[in-house]
């Protein structure tokens, strides 16, 4: 078949589509998320030919793309109100809703569900293509089945000339990955595909929503899931790949044993390592990972890649949607830590040390390090002479270091301090390190770094999970006042001088705004942290 490369400027290119698609024809359309293969969704004949042209499974429903909210009214039974809501709040959106479905949705596009998902999209082209159609578009992701889904009209172009009888060829797609997927046809509506609309943004507007086990877990072919997309074999390139959940020190070490092996990582950290690796946007920002994960599988086989370890992404938040594709691209097949560390921090007056106390409380070995920064013999030995030659002998009193005159002297300019971290940091990380290893002797598994300074020492390196502790600014400087017995001015020149979103850079969140978060819940994160 000749695939004809449409423009999407052009107003005759745009009609042509809609003509092609009126006629039972298939058409890639750019979308915000990743391009997709588009038919008339109430045609069977055009329906079909979407599964040949991608080697679809044909029990795999289709989501149905719409112009206007009023189009989805012939296509469902009914509208739950929640489900109304969300639609009325977001669209056009990454955000496809699954409702009862028409008698009008051929069995074809909701692969003989009784329901059909619907979705508005947000992408300027694809809007026009589909009033153009003048009718609902089925479309899926225009990727050949199980390979990643293009976000590219390269990556479409290589996967689906001749295939389709044309391509609309826009821009690269900003989103990234697919849309949320949640269905109202549950007593509570469930998440079945995560995206870029996170259950937290879904949450503030409809309150309480179900993520489908599917979503994390690999749940086998004979079981009944519900989004059957779920059960198939996704998003994979040639290579294969497999996710390491080990912290990024022992991610460096794993490549000394597989010098053959090839990296999946986040930004910046390729230099650190010594083998060819293929990036994915940045360690704390999951929307950028979301945009970059495609691009980086397809790169990884362009570049011949046969086996990669890629670093896991968080499970919260947009990282969801970026960690469901991902440890589907790896089989499910993972690396995991055999000793879990956890990286705790937080502002001054967060909560931490409350925190902290209730975690030993309950049996969690937790490891102080603003204790060992303070205690004079973490410097003792050849620490303490590099400190004297660098800011004098009189900072050491009969053998002992003074650390109100280091301080003076160290944090009298940035070059000081500098100089100081420089020689400070290394046998900070040393004793961590030692107390780590003293609580692995005494059986634990699961060990809390409790560190206000956790990221500036570069001990997030040890971690394989972050904790940030977190309250408002308020009460934070009235815990600083209360329990420093300071004045207001120096509690917010403190807070000012350290204010951090540690937010953005945590796996798991505790407020302690309330006073009561829930311990097990923390220790829950704490066990199964990856
Ligand atoms: O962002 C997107 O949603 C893209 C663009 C092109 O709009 N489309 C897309 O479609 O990702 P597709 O077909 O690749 O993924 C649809 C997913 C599948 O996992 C499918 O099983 C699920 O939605 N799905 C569709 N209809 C369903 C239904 N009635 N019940 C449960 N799951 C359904
Ligand atoms: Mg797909």
């Amino acid at each position: 078949m000749q695939t004809d490369i449409l423009n999407p400027n052009l107003q005759k290119d745009i009609k042509k589509a809609g003509e092609i698609l009126r006629n039972d024809g298939l058409v890639i359309i750019p979308t915000e998320t990743v391009y997709g293969l588009a038919a008339n969704a109430l045609s069977k004949d055009a329906v079909k030919k979407i599964y040949v042209a991608k080697g679809r499974p044909s029990d795999n429903p289709l989501i149905v793309h719409v112009a206007e909210f009023e189009d989805i009214y012939p296509l469902v039974k009914e509208i739950p109100e929640k489900a109304d809501k969300l639609a009325k709040h977001f669209w056009p959106a990454p955000l496809t809703i699954i409702l009862p479905k028409a008698e009008i949705i051929p069995t074809e596009t909701s692969g003989g569900l009784s329901s059909v998902a619907i979705r508005m999209p947000e992408n300027d082209t694809a809007l026009n293509i589909i009033k153009s159609a003048g009718c609902p578009l089925a479309a899926p992701s225009a990727n050949l089945s199980g390979k990643p889904s293009p976000t590219s009209f390269e990556h479409v172009y290589e996967d689906m000339n001749t295939r389709v009888d044309a391509i609309v060829k826009g821009e690269d797609c900003t989103v990234g990955v697919e849309s949320t997927v949640i269905s109202f046809c549950t007593e509570i509506p469930t998440i079945l595909r995560p995206g870029v609309i996170s259950r937290e943004d879904i949450e503030n507007v409809i309150g309480k929503v179900k993520i489908d086990r599917a979503v994390r877990e690999h749940v086998s072919d004979k079981t009944n899931v519900a989004s059957p997309g779920m059960k198939y074999k996704h998003y994979a390139p040639k290579a294969k790949i497999i996710m390491s959940r080990l912290c990024f020190n022992d991610y460096i070490k794993l490549f000394e044993k597989k010098p053959n092996a090839k990296a999946l990582c986040f930004e910046g950290e390729e230099k650190e390592l010594n083998v060819e690796a293929v990036t994915f946007g940045n360690k704390y920002d999951s929307v950028s990972q979301a945009t970059e994960l495609f691009k980086a599988l397809y790169k990884i086989d362009e570049l011949g890649f046969k086996e990669v370890y890629a670093r896991a992404p968080r499970q919260s938040g947009v990282g969801l949607a970026v960690y469901n594709r991902l440890i589907r691209a790896c089989g499910f097949q993972t690396i995991e830590p055999k000793i879990k560390i956890i990286g705790m921090t937080g502002s001054s007056g967060s909560g931490k040390s409350t925190v902290a106390n209730a975690l030993r409380e309950n049996g969690i070995a937790v490891i102080d390090c603003d204790e060992i920064s303070r205690d004079p013999k973490t410097y003792e030995g050849e620490c303490l002479e590099k400190l004297c030659e660098a800011f004098g002998k009189d900072i050491c009193e009969s053998g002992i270091l003074n650390r109100k005159k280091l301080a003076k002297k160290a944090f009298s300019s940035k070059e000081n301090t500098l100089k100081l971290n420089k020689i400070t940091l290394p046998v900070i990380i040393e004793r961590v390190n030692q107390k780590i290893k003293e609580s692995i002797d005494n059986g634990h598994t699961s060990i809390v770094l409790d560190a206000p300074t956790l990221f500036e020492a570069g001990a997030d390196r040890l971690c394989t999970g972050i904790i940030a502790v977190t309250a408002s600014e308020d009460l934070r400087l009235n815990r600083i006042i209360e329990r420093d017995k300071i004045s207001h001015e120096e509690a917010l020149l403190r807070i000012k001088a350290q204010d951090k979103d540690y937010t953005k850079m945590a796996d798991y969140i505790v407020d302690t705004q309330t006073g009561n978060f829930n311990i097990q819940k923390i220790i829950k994160y704490i066990n199964h942290a990856n």
